[in-house]
């Protein structure tokens, strides 16, 4: 059994999908501490209805990043933690940070990483027209957004759909994928090597999809 403490900021729903998926007790992870940035995150609550213990570390009560990580470092140290899941926690970690957990921490981002790293995915994959979408969970470099892949989730973009039509279908995706990526992490089934994952026991869709479907593929359809 792995112990895992999960960073929040705020909603917390891809939080609420890997208690979800800990409350399964052939799961190979336990959440043993939720730790937010922010006093007022809704993700503590889901926590504490879940029994999981929360933190508060508020990067606001320290005098600079180093400090507030030193905290951040105490928490996870004191509670055990042997993987860290960043799930909607909207700081940046500095190097120093990153390295001392090498291979340790997972974040998701709603996008197909490397493209549309940072903030408004959504409205930048829309702005610049591409036909696929969707989110990835990664291991987490010192560069932001940047680090090997663990899985993806891609989705169809409708040229029609706003940005937040179009969050609401990739976050259904993130909590399919973060669940299953923490579970080929904490069960060994998937490991870094150097900068990629391998994920030994995993099957590979030999085709690929169209977007948008072809007319004739639509014929042999209809
Ligand atoms: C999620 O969509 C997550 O992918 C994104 O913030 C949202 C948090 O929602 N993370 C990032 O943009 C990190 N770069 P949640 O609090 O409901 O899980």
């Amino acid at each position: 059994m792995v112990d895992v403490a999960v960073l929040i900021s705020g909603r917390g729903s891809n939080l609420q999908a890997l208690l979800d998926a800990c409350a399964d007790e052939k799961f190979p992870a336990r959440i043993v501490k939720v730790i937010s940035n922010n006093p007022d995150a809704q993700g503590l609550n889901r926590a504490r209805r879940a029994g999981i213990p929360t933190a508060v570390v508020n990067h606001k009560d320290y005098e600079d990043k180093q400090a507030f990580e030193d905290a951040l470092d105490r928490e996870l140290t004191s509670c055990k933690a042997q993987l860290i899941c960043l799930a909607g926690f909207m700081r940046i970690l500095d190097a120093r940070f990153v390295n001392r957990w090498k291979n340790r921490i997972l974040n998701i981002h709603p996008s197909l990483l490397p493209a549309f790293k940072g903030l408004h995915t959504h409205e930048r994959a829309l702005e610049a027209g591409v036909r696929f979408t969707g989110c990835t969970v990664h291991i987490v470099r010192p560069e932001m957004d940047d680090g090997p892949i663990i899985l993806q989730a891609a989705l169809a973009v409708k040229p029609d759909e706003s940005a937040e039509q179009l969050a609401a279908r990739v976050l259904e995706l993130e909590h399919i994928i973060y669940p299953e990526a923490l579970r080929l992490m904490a069960s060994g089934e998937a490991r870094v090597a150097g900068d990629k994952v391998i994920i030994e026991t995993a099957a590979y869709p030999d085709g690929g999809w169209i977007c948008p479907v072809p007319k004739a593929e639509l014929a042999r359809e209809s």
